[in-house]
């Protein structure tokens, strides 16, 4: 089967303006590959709906099949990505967020405080993963296994189960 084609998302006010080094969009970048999948867009984006949608949907028009963001699913104040992901999804995939609490509390008892989710956009997969970079990956970890089947599903991919 061909590469999923991915678009790393980094979702932050600072990381955006500059004020500090982007590490988490390079840390999914890598554990992407490291699954064997293909980057193909990466987007530093601040913590702002219309700006997060608009980055989503050029990753989809650049044929993305799995849009992955990192950062904005906390209760900071600014935390909007649950919410701007939600706006402009098909349908939202519970299971992804119920998994990447359940094991991430395993880990740290903040991993509560994270909204963790996945939906459709069109005909891709989009997964918002904790903003640290280290509970970016083990996240993307946690739910590694079904994405290459929901990503054919969702991309209309002859499969069975
Ligand atoms: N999940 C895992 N697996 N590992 C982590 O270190 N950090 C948590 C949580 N999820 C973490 C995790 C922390 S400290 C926060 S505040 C939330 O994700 C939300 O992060 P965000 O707002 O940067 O997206």
């Amino acid at each position: 089967m061909a590469k999923i084609k991915v678009g790393v998302i980094t979702v932050s006010d600072r990381a955006s303006s500059g004020e500090y080094e982007d590490l988490g969009g390079p840390a999914v970048r890598k554990a992407a590959e490291g699954h064997g999948w293909e980057v193909i867009s990466e987007t530093i984006v601040g913590d702002d709906k219309e700006a997060i949608q608009r980055a989503i949907r050029e990753a989809i028009a650049k044929d993305c099949g799995l849009v992955l963001t990192t950062g904005g699913t906390g209760i900071a104040p600014r935390d909007v990505t649950p919410e701007a992901i939600r706006e402009i999804s098909d349908r939202e995939l519970p299971g992804f967020g119920e998994a990447m609490r359940m094991e991430s509390l395993k880990i740290t008892p903040n991993a509560i405080l994270s909204r963790n989710l996945a939906a459709t956009v069109g005909n891709a997969l989009v997964i918002a993963l904790p903003g640290k970079p280290k509970g970016a990956v083990e996240c993307l970890g946690f739910v590694v296994g079904a994405i290459p089947h929901c990503v054919k599903v969702v991309q209309g991919v002859p499969t069975s189960c």
